[in-house]
């Protein structure tokens, strides 16, 4: 096996390139829809505290500590999470593990891409003018019980039902295309694009929201900011926390261990590591925060802040794009951000189970292409058809995006930490590094994060068991 790169051959193009694929892969759904409804559901304000501290435990230091395990693995020539698992500890039960960091993004991805489809979907809609009801919440339910097929007119399959097929459609194609075409010209270009494109659609949506009177704004904020202390005391407050920050960092998903095995040997990954997760933190924060629920409040009331993820997104907004002013433009802009938002994630989450094909079954890449969009496929239509109303989301979320990420975390934490080893990490992470990461980190990494895992799991298993 060669030292020095990767089998694929496969590399990023730029710096940038890299750390704009990592913030696109973080940045996505998470960010303007779950962030907002977790925060409102636990606290506020409030919840910010086990949301800042779990940043500073979990999210940055396992971040940094996959960035390393990546390109170590990349360099011995491995892009995939079970052959890079293998480097790092030499025991036949390390490949295994690593399995985890494929069939997690595999699902999560199943079910993720319908609801990118719905964004689609949605901006069309707003093209089209046909999501502009009026006043009456109702009417959004509706619509959007027809277009996910939950209602009986709605049937996927049906004459004059939901056209949510052709969407799913595209944004497959679409999504496989650019796997397709590969880390750089694929994942990378479409990235720098995308980025930039999101920012300025987001921009334009915060300052229609923030300019809708200033009683109005404030009264907005608050419902999103106003901090509610008793929530604090509550376990359930402190999963949520720490499980929005491994979904919104797309930490412990196995995503970044892959990506970063497409670096060299001597590119920086402290600086990189820090900036791409900075960047998510900033369109969760500042836009997500401020847009979001605020933006619901001010039209809404009260009722908007007892909706869940996707009622705050897929029915409080449209109802409040409508009878804003300028409200078409707005709802089509906000979107075609999330649907671009959400296909930075998805491509995060297809690239690790095709680097598998090609490593671990030796496929070329249009025969690994083509076996994924078959496996893939099948998933998300199970999940559409076969799940009206998506109750199979809540099943899998539990499942996949919260037991097996705790699991795969701690996994990753433990064979940094303990077999890899804190000073192999260390001078790793600093090799072509263009920042010093304090050594407390790796202590961190060692002792902390595992303890704080450890008992977020209890946690789970306590109160959200099956
Ligand atoms: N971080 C993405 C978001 O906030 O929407 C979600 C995500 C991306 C989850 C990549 C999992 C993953 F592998």
């Amino acid at each position: 096996m060669s030292d020095s790169k990767s089998q694929g051959g496969d590399q990023w193009g730029s710096r940038i390139g890299v750390i704009l694929a990592v913030a696109g892969s973080a940045v996505g759904l998470g960010n303007f829809l779950r962030f907002p409804g977790q925060a409102a559901q636990n606290g506020g304000g409030a919840f910010m505290l086990p949301y800042f501290v779990s940043l500073l435990i979990l999210g940055i230091p396992l971040c940094w500590a996959e960035w390393t395990m990546g390109r170590y693995g990349g360099t011995k020539g491995f892009n995939s999470a079970p052959g890079i698992f293998q480097t790092l500890w030499k025991n036949p039960l390390a490949k295994y593990l690593g399995s985890i960091a494929l069939l997690i993004p595999l699902v999560i991805y199943m079910y993720y891409v319908v609801i990118e489809a719905w964004c689609l979907g949605y901006a069309f809609n707003y093209l089209t003018g046909d999501l502009m009801l009026g006043e009456n919440s109702k009417e959004y339910s509706n619509f959007f019980d027809k277009f996910v097929g939950a209602s009986a007119d709605g049937a996927l399959f049906s004459e004059g039902g939901s056209n949510l097929l052709v969407f799913l459609i595209f944004t497959f194609v679409f999504n496989f295309i650019l796997i397709y075409r590969g880390i750089s010209k694929g994942i990378e270009s479409f990235c720098k694009i995308a980025m930039p494109i999101m920012v300025i659609c987001a921009l334009c949506v915060l300052a229609r929201v923030l300019t809708l009177g200033s009683e109005k704004v404030s009264a907005g904020l608050g419902a999103m900011w106003n901090p509610n202390t008793d929530y604090l005391m509550q376990p359930k407050t402190w999963l949520a926390a720490s499980g929005q920050i491994f979904f919104s960092l797309s930490v412990g998903f196995g995503v970044i261990i892959n990506y970063a095995s497409y670096l060299k040997k001597d590119d920086d990954i402290a600086l990189s590591g820090l900036s791409a997760s900075s960047m998510n933190e900033f369109f969760e924060v500042c836009l997500g925060g401020l847009i979001t629920l605020p933006a619901a409040f001010i039209f809404l009331g009260a009722a908007a802040t007892e909706q869940g993820t996707f009622g705050l997104g897929f029915n409080a907004l449209p109802n409040v794009f409508a009878v804003m002013p300028g409200g078409q433009f707005f709802g089509f802009l906000w979107f075609f951000m999330l649907f671009i938002a959400a296909i930075t994630s998805s491509l995060s989450m297809l690239q690790p189970v095709i680097a598998f094909f090609e490593e671990g079954l030796g496929l070329k890449r249009h025969a690994s292409a083509a076996l994924l969009g078959l496996v893939s496929a099948m998933g998300s239509g199970f999940v559409v058809y076969f799940s009206k109303g998506m109750v199979a989301l809540d099943t899998f979320d539990f499942w996949v995006g919260t037991m097996f990420i705790f699991i795969l975390a701690m996994c990753q934490a433990v064979i940094y930490g303990w077999i890899f080893g804190i000073d192999r990490g260390h001078e790793e992470l600093h090799r072509g590094a263009n920042i010093r990461v304090p050594w407390f980190v790796q202590l961190m990494l060692k002792y902390v994060t595992p303890g704080f895992l450890f008992a977020i799991f209890i946690g789970i298993c306590i109160t959200q068991g099956p």
